[in-house]
């Protein structure tokens, strides 16, 4: 490997930043974020010292869920701006050494779409070129509740359509209907999407709802009707060759061998990266019992990839903290230590908050967390807020609990817009994670705020490719079952992380080996550089303490 390489490869060490538009900043106050505002912040990002902004839907829908219903592929939300804005935000964010990717929703569209409107006109694909655009039934669907996405919503994953008493099939809500990825048409009215938003200047796309392409009939004795992974590579392959090093990061909540397949398997085809579903619910597991091996379970479980491929790892996201891959047992254990109350619970699989109010708002505890996310294998990928340590509105339906504006300010509305409170998009938080409590402003030039710390840790990451490259080793020791200790090799470099998950400060000792015992060690953190007694370091831990240490044999530099 060279360095070279990181920047082919660019997504392997980059530092993704998700955001909506409509809640970061308003520039014209009619109460909603838009693209000027959002172009206005570019400069933030920048120091903050993100590599990829993952911008959430920004085109024309009804907005009945939260944009992730379209009803054209081609448009821009108006309220939040046209392409000409959206040009200078990509050229900006560029000029900023930022990429930038939008998500991409093809699993379903809007009922409002044009698409959908033609295709339930007439029920005879002969006479209706846009029948086939979705998937409808004629015979009445058995019991599909255990199907659904949004079980509070939803009680089948097929919904009569009066019009021409056939059923059409939508696995989200069912204003949602699924398209069909198997109908050439389809396909091509996508790709052209694809290709249009491309040209625009995206360096790729966060692709959504992955694991409903695949429309199998198996339970119905049917045949396989879209084979998604025919999908996905045709997909693949068309965006790779209009834009070589756009990626495409998919959120695809499967077991492990379901996502190795996404990924293209050996060939690594498919997707670029995919998030990291297990890993994050086994780091709240992890959190809740003050105990490494869930997490380690789950980092030793991962398949191994092909080289261009990687994880994404997060902590948060815009969707319920989804719990669904623990057994029963480990879902309460977490809903037990940082979700009790019925109110912060959703889906029956997930919390609908934030973070630091899940710890307590302890900053050791959830500087500790974020130092974790740094320090593991994959890519790390922030949900906006989260630099800055925001809160939920528990009073918020569902998942918006975690959609609430942006906090710059501890001013009205906390800086978000001007306009009158009721004329906000989502009303701001208003309990002690409010503006007046947690906001950009009072934490930009304070050395020990909770962005600093952020804006730290990205510094490291972004100057050891060791953590998106290199080989994970879990260490051992005695210091209890609280202390993760792992390692990331790259050829003759290695960066070792402590992460103590308890309150009790502990003492670790861990080899470093294969360095020889004059190897340089330098703690990334404090700058001090540090002996190997007879090939090992011993660290004393706060509670919720990290180190990162860099190891380097004799005579390396270690500049960065
Ligand atoms: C994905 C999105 C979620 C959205 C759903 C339907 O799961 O993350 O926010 O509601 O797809 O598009």
């Amino acid at each position: 490997m060279r360095i070279t390489d990181t920047s082919d490869l660019w997504w392997k060490s980059a530092v993704v930043y998700c955001l909506d538009i409509e809640t970061f900043l308003d520039a014209d106050g009619d109460g909603i974020g838009d693209i000027e505002g959002l172009t206005r912040r570019i400069d933030y990002l920048a120091e903050l010292g993100i590599t990829c902004l993952w911008l959430m839907p920004f085109y024309p829908s009804p907005d009945r869920d939260d944009g992730y219903d379209i009803t054209d592929y081609l448009g821009v939300d108006e309220r939040l701006g046209d392409v000409g804005r959206v040009v200078e935000l990509l050229r900006l964010a560029h000029d900023r050494g930022i990429r930038v990717i939008a998500d991409l929703v093809v699993n379903h569209t809007s009922d409002q779409h044009p698409w959908f409107k033609a295709s339930r006109k007439e029920k005879d694909p002969a006479k209706n070129p846009y029948r086939d655009y979705y998937i409808w039934r004629s015979d009445e669907p058995g019991d599909t509740s255990d199907e659904v996405v949004f079980p509070d919503q939803e009680d089948s994953i097929w919904e009569k359509d009066d019009k021409t008493g056939e059923w059409y099939l939508h696995h989200f809500y069912k204003h949602q209907p699924d398209l069909n990825l198997d109908h050439p048409e389809v396909v091509d009215e996508l790709l052209r999407a694809i290709g249009f938003w491309l040209q625009v200047g995206f360096d790729g796309f966060r692709v959504d709802g992955v694991p409903f392409f695949g429309q199998s009939g198996e339970k119905e004795g049917r045949d396989d009707l879209v084979d998604p992974h025919v999908f996905m590579r045709t997909l693949r392959e068309f965006i790779s060759r209009r834009h070589g090093d756009a990626i495409t990061l998919g959120e695809v909540n499967l077991p492990h061998e379901e996502q190795l397949a996404f990924f293209g398997g050996e060939d690594g085809n498919e997707f670029h990266m995919q998030f990291d579903f297990i890993g994050m619910q086994a780091t709240y597991l992890s959190m809740a019992r003050a105990d490494a091996r869930p997490l380690v379970k789950a980092l030793k479980a991962r398949p191994e990839l092909h080289v261009a491929n990687q994880w994404a790892t997060f902590l948060r996201n815009h969707d319920e903290l989804t719990l669904d891959k623990l057994t029963e047992k480990e879902r309460q254990e977490v809903f037990e230590a940082f979700g009790p109350e019925p109110e912060m619970q959703v889906y029956d699989r997930g919390l609908k908050r934030r973070l630091p109010p899940m710890l307590g708002g302890d900053p050791r505890r959830v500087r500790m967390a974020y130092s974790l996310l740094f320090s593991l294998p994959g890519t790390p990928t922030l949900y906006f807020g989260e630099e800055i340590g925001m809160g939920e509105d528990l009073a918020a339906e569902g998942r918006m609990a975690v959609r609430t504006p942006m906090q710059w300010s501890d001013t009205k509305n906390g800086g978000f817009s001007s306009a009158a409170p009721s004329k906000l998009v989502q009303a701001v938080v208003g309990d002690g994670y409010g503006p007046e409590h947690v906001n950009v402003m009072s934490q930009l030039h304070d050395p020990d705020s909770l962005l600093s710390w952020i804006r730290r840790l990205i510094e490291i990451r972004r100057a050891c490719p060791e953590l998106g490259w290199g080989e994970l080793e879990i260490l051992e020791h005695d210091a209890g079952h609280a202390v993760l200790a792992h390692r990331l090799s790259l050829e003759d470099s290695a960066i070792v992380a402590l992460h103590n998950l308890a309150s009790d400060p502990v003492t670790v000792t861990v080899d470093c080996g294969g360095f020889g015992a004059d190897a340089r060690v330098v703690d990334l953190i404090t700058h001090e550089v540090l002996d190997l007694t007879s090939g090992g370091v011993e660290s004393a831990l706060d509670g919720y303490g990290v180190r990162w240490l860099r190891v380097r044999p004799a005579g390396d530099l270690a500049v960065p």
